[in-house]
């Protein structure tokens, strides 16, 4: 089998606590969030509309869309109310000396992800 691919994405001091910030990684928007000290990997788009999750306010693991409140879970991307019921997808992070990796080919609870056709 082969050993999923990391990509470094940030350096761990830009991300805030109980915060997110946006990112791009072949094609893909991403926000990572760190909260409770765990730093989340999730699609930045939202579902409903295309708002970017990552200045949504966090709270109880979870992330909420700052345009019209679809509240998502951060370890799994289900989500849990507002507009939407389609989920988002997370992704598996590292955060090690400093840096935080992400694996597009996984997700958050070491699954593979699903890839859509416009990949
Ligand atoms: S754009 Fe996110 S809930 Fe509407």
């Amino acid at each position: 089998m082969q050993k999923p691919i990391y990509h470094r994405l940030a350096n761990s001091t830009e991300l805030e606590e109980g915060k997110g910030r946006p990112y791009e990684l072949e094609g893909h928007r991403i926000a990572l969030v760190r909260h409770e000290g765990t730093v989340y990997a999730i699609d930045d788009l939202c579902p409903h509309a295309d708002a970017s999750l990552a200045f949504g306010p966090v709270e109880n693991g979870c992330i909420a869309c700052p345009w019209h409140y679809a509240e998502f879970r951060l370890s799994t991307g289900e989500a849990l109310s507002g507009p939407t019921p389609r989920g988002i997808r997370t992704y598996a992070v590292e955060e090690s000396d400093g840096q935080v990796s992400i694996c597009l080919e996984m997700t958050a609870s070491g699954e593979k992800a699903e890839t859509s056709s416009e990949d």
